[in-house]
C-alpha cells in the first residue's frame, strides 16, 4: 500500500473531480459578488446603491445592516467585520454583497455603486506601523540564557537586517461557496475551506443562529496552502446571509482578480538580528526582532508570529537566545497562513545572520552551519528538549550521498574558468515542529461505518486539498481492517458527521485524523474478532484479518471478511465507530513562553546549485539535492510529491514572487502578468530526494512523519546559492538579505560598487 497512487489522480486527470464550481446548482440559484473598498483607509461618508439596485436582475444588495447576529468574523481576535460599517482599513475590504440572477448582472451593478470616502493616512510597511505604534496585539518574546552577557565574551558579533516579502497562495481554485437553504431555516454550505468548523462557527455567529443550523460540506479543495484556513470563511458567510434573507441558493465564487485583491497573503517581515560567535564558529548568542506586516486585522497573525519565534534558530543549537516579534497593523488585506506559517520567515533571518557572519569572517557559510547543528537533548529557546534529532544525520547523509565537497569544487572550478556565468552553491538544513502551536487544537475525530456488504465508509475532519490526506486515511483504514483498498471509500468532510474540527493545517492533518481512523478501526476489529472467535470457537487472541480473509494463528481460514460482517449484523453487533484522538505529551505555558509544544520535529538538508548569467542578472537553478526525514514514509510517492511542490513554492517565495502595493495601499501585482510564479523553466533542472533512513516517530501516523510544510524551507537555500554566485562575480558586493532575489536585484548586486 506504500506505493498506492493518490486516489484522486484518475478523476483529476480526466477532469471528473468535483470542486465547488462543479456542483450542479438548483434552478433558482442566485449569484453573489462583493463590492469592496476602492481605497486603503478612510471614513465612509456615503455609499449610493440606487443605480446598482435598478439594474434588472439585481435581487438585493446586502450590507452590515442586514446582519441579524454579529458583524464579526475575527477568529483569534474580534477585530474584523464581515462588511465595513463606517470605516475602511484596506483596499479590497468587503463593504457590500450584490446578489443577482447572474454574475454578469452583479458585475454590471457593481460598477454603478458610488462611494465617497474621507481618506485617512495609509500604512503599508511594518516598520512604519511600529514607528506609529500600530499593533495587532502585544509583542511576544522567547528567551534562553543571557544574550547580553554572552555577546561580551564572543570573538565575533555582527548585526544586520533582513526583509522577506509576502507570497500569493495562488491556489488553482479561487475562494468560493455554494449556499443552499434547507428546511426550517437550516443552511448547507458547500465551501472550499480548510476549516469547515470555523466556517460553521462564524456563519452561526453572523447569522445569529445556533451552529446546528449550519452544515458545512467539503469534497476537496483545488489547493489551499493556508490561504483557506481562515480566509475561506467570509465568502461563505456572505452567501449564508443572503440565503437567510432570500431563502434561495446563492453561489459565490471569487474571480481571480477579486481573490487576489481581497485576500491576505504570506506576511512580509522586516527583521533585525545580532549574532555572536566564538573562534571555532560556535554561535553563542542570537537576538532577533521580527516586524510582521499583519495587515488590517488579526486573522491568524498572532499564531503565525508565535511560530516565527519557534523556528528562529532553525536546526541550530544556540545557548543564548532573545527573540521578539511585533504583529504590526497596516492597511493591507489581513495577511494569513501560508505553508510554513511564519516559520520560513524566522528561518530566513538566522540563515541571513550566518551568511553575514561567514562573509565578514571570511569562511564558507556551511562551516558555521555545520558547527552548530542540533544534537540530542539540546534545548530550544521555548524549553522543549530535542530528541530523535536528525539534524546532523540528514546533513551528513546529504554531504556524503551527494558528494558535497566534489560539488563545491566543481562550482569553484567553473567560476575560475567563466566570467559571464557564475555558479553558486549552498546548503540548507531545516527543522520544523509538528503540531498546532496552540495545544488545544491538536485533536481529531473519525467516524467509520462498515456497511453490511463489507464495504466501508470513512469520515474524518481532514480536508483533501491536493496533499493526498484522503489516500493516507484510506491506507490506514484498509491496513487496520485487513481489507483491500477498493472496499474503502473516503466520504466528504462534513460537520454533521465529524464536528468541532481543527482546520486541516500545521502539516498535522494526517497524523491527527489518521490516529483517529486507526483507533476507530481497531475498535471495530476488536468487535469482529469476538464474532469470529464465537463462529470458529477459537481464542480471540489467535484471530486476525488480512487480505479480506480471517486468519487464525496466522493461518488463512475459509472465512471471508464479508461473512464475518454479515454474521455481526445477525448478532446485532455495532458496525459503526467514532473515535477521538488528542496528541499526548504536548503542552505550552504562554505566561512563561516555555513548554513542549511539538509532538516531534521534521529535519532535512538540501544542497542547491545555481548558475547566474552575470550579464543579464537572470539565473537557473541547476539542482536541488535533498535528504529528507520522512520517518517511515507510508506513501513515498505522495511524500516526494509534497517535497517537490513545497520546494517549488519555497523557491518562488525566495526568488520570483514579488508582491507589490502602491504607497496608497493598492495591490500592484494584481494579475499573473505582474506577479511571477515558478513554472517549469524557473524550477530546478533536477530535484533529487533521498529519504533519510530512520525509524520514524510514534506520534506520527504509522511512524510516517508530517511532510506538508517543512520542505518549503529548502527553498531558502536557493537565495544563498544565488548570493554566492553574485559574490563570485563581484568582489565588492556587500551581501543583502532582501528577498525575493529577483533578476533585477541580482543585476544590481552584480554591479554594486
Ligand atoms: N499540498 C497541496 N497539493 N495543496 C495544498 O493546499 N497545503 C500545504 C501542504 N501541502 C497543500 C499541500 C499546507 S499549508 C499544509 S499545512 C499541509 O499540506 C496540510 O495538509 P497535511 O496536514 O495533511 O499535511
Ligand atoms: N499551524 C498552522 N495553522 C495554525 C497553527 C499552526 O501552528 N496554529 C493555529 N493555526
Ligand atoms: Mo498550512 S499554512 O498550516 O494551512
Amino acid at each position: 500500500m506504500k506505493t498506492m497512487k493518490n486516489i484522486d489522480s484518475y478523476g483529476h486527470v480526466r477532469g471528473e473531480s468535483l470542486f465547488v464550481d462543479d456542483v450542479i446548482v438548483r434552478q433558482d440559484t442566485l449569484y453573489g459578488l462583493v463590492f469592496d473598498a476602492p481605497k486603503a483607509h478612510g471614513k465612509i461618508i456615503s455609499v449610493d446603491y440606487s443605480e446598482a439596485e435598478k439594474v434588472e436582475g439585481v435581487v438585493k444588495i446586502f450590507t452590515y445592516k442586514d446582519i441579524k447576529g454579529e458583524n464579526q468574523i475575527g477568529g483569534i481576535l474580534p477585530d474584523e467585520p464581515l462588511w465595513a460599517e463606517d470605516e475602511i482599513h484596506f483596499w479590497g475590504q468587503p463593504i457590500a454583497f450584490i446578489v443577482a440572477t447572474s454574475e454578469a448582472i452583479a458585475k454590471k451593478a457593481r460598477l454603478l455603486i458610488k462611494i465617497e470616502i474621507d481618506e485617512l493616512p495609509v500604512i503599508t510597511t511594518a516598520k512604519e506601523a511600529k514607528e506609529k505604534g500600530s499593533f495587532i496585539n502585544a509583542p511576544r518574546s522567547f528567551n534562553l540564557g543571557n544574550t547580553t552577557a554572552s555577546f561580551e565574551e564572543c570573538d565575533y558579533v555582527f548585526e544586520g537586517e533582513t526583509f522577506s516579502n509576502g507570497q500569493e497562495h495562488l491556489y488553482l481554485e479561487t475562494q468560493g461557496c455554494y449556499a443552499i437553504p434547507q428546511e426550517n431555516g437550516n443552511i448547507k454550505l458547500i465551501s472550499s475551506t480548510q476549516g469547515p468548523t470555523s466556517v460553521q462557527q462564524i456563519t452561526a455567529r453572523v447569522l445569529g443562529v445556533p451552529m446546528h443550523k449550519i452544515e458545512i460540506d467539503v469534497t476537496r479543495l483545488g489547493g489551499g496552502f493556508g490561504g483557506k484556513e481562515d480566509q475561506a470563511t467570509p465568502w461563505a458567510v456572505m452567501a449564508a446571509v443572503a440565503v437567510q434573507h432570500l431563502k434561495k441558493p446563492v453561489k459565490h465564487i471569487l474571480n481571480r482578480h477579486d481573490d487576489l485583491r481581497m485576500t491576505g497573503k504570506r506576511h512580509p517581515y522586516e527583521s533585525t538580528f545580532k549574532i555572536g560567535l566564538n573562534k571555532d564558529f560556535k554561535i553563542m548568542a542570537f537576538e532577533a526582532e521580527f516586524l510582521q506586516n499583519s495587515g488590517a486585522a488579526a486573522d491568524l497573525s498572532p499564531a503565525i508570529a508565535e511560530r516565527t519565534l519557534f523556528h528562529a534558530t532553525n536546526s541550530y543549537f544556540v545557548p543564548n537566545v532573545k527573540t521578539k516579534v511585533f504583529s504590526c497593523k497596516t492597511n493591507l488585506p489581513p495577511n494569513t497562513a501560508f505553508r510554513g506559517f511564519g516559520g520560513p520567515q524566522g528561518m530566513f533571518v538566522i540563515e541571513s545572520a550566518i551568511a553575514q557572519a561567514a562573509d565578514k569572517i571570511g569562511v564558507e557559510k556551511r562551516l558555521i552551519q555545520e558547527a552548530n547543528l542540533l544534537s540530542e537533548n539540546d534545548e530550544f529557546s521555548y524549553g522543549q528538549i530535542a530528541t530523535q534529532v536528525e539534524a546532523k544525520n540528514s546533513w551528513i547523509a546529504a554531504k556524503s550521498k551527494f558528494e558535497l565537497e566534489k560539488l563545491e569544487q566543481e562550482v569553484h572550478g567553473f567560476n575560475r574558468e567563466n566570467n559571464q556565468f557564475k555558479k553558486g552553491i549552498s546548503v540548507m538544513p531545516i527543522c520544523f515542529g509538528i503540531s498546532f502551536t496552540n495545544t488545544s487544537m491538536n485533536h481529531a475525530r473519525a467516524l467509520i461505518h462498515i456497511y453490511q456488504d463489507g464495504s466501508v465508509g470513512v469520515s474524518t475532519g481532514a480536508v483533501e486539498m491536493g496533499q493526498s490526506v484522503n489516500t493516507k486515511m484510506l491506507q490506514v483504514a484498509a491496513e487496520t481492517l485487513g481489507i483491500h483498498p477498493s472496499k474503502v471509500k473516503l466520504e466528504t468532510t462534513n460537520t454533521t458527521r465529524v464536528a468541532n474540527t481543527s482546520p486541516s493545517a500545521a502539516s498535522s492533518t494526517a497524523d491527527l485524523n489518521g490516529k483517529a481512523v486507526l483507533m476507530a478501526c481497531n475498535s471495530l476489529i476488536g468487535r469482529l474478532k469476538k464474532v469470529v472467535s464465537k463462529m470458529l470457537s477459537v481464542d480471540i487472541s489467535f484471530v486476525s484479518f488480512q487480505n479480506d480473509t480471517v486468519f487464525v494463528e496466522n493461518k488463512k481460514s475459509n472465512l471471508l471478511w464479508e461473512d464475518v460482517v454479515a454474521q455481526a449484523m445477525l448478532k446485532r453487533v455495532a458496525l459503526s465507530e467514532n473515535a477521538h484522538y488528542a496528541t499526548p505529551i504536548i503542552h505550552f505555558d504562554k505566561t512563561k513562553e516555555k513548554g513542549h509544544p511539538f509532538a516531534y520535529h521534521v529535519y532535512g538538508t538540501a544542497i542547491s546549485t545555481v548558475t547566474v548569467d552575470c550579464l543579464r542578472g537572470t539565473y537557473e537553478i541547476d539542482a536541488v539535492k535533498i535528504v529528507h526525514d520522512f520517518g517511515n514514509s507510508m506513501n513515498i510517492g505522495i511524500d516526494i510529491g509534497q517535497v517537490e511542490g513545497a520546494l517549488a513554492q519555497g523557491i518562488g517565495w525566495m526568488t520570483l514572487e514579488e508582491i507589490a502595493y502602491s504607497e496608497d495601499g493598492r495591490l500592484l501585482s494584481n494579475a499573473l502578468s505582474t506577479y511571477k510564479v515558478p513554472d517549469v523553466f524557473s524550477g530546478p533542472n533536477t530535484i533529487d530526494v533521498i529519504p533519510l533512513e530512520t525509524e520514524g516517530h510514534e506520534l506520527a501516523i504509522q511512524k510516517s512523519k508530517a511532510v506538508g510544510e517543512p520542505p518549503l524551507m529548502y527553498g531558502i537555500g536557493t537565495y544563498f546559492a544565488i548570493q554566492n554566485a553574485v559574490k563570485a562575480f563581484n568582489k565588492s558586493y556587500i551581501p543583502k538579505f532582501n528577498s525575493p532575489f529577483t533578476p533585477e536585484k541580482v543585476l544590481m548586486a552584480l554591479y554594486q560598487k
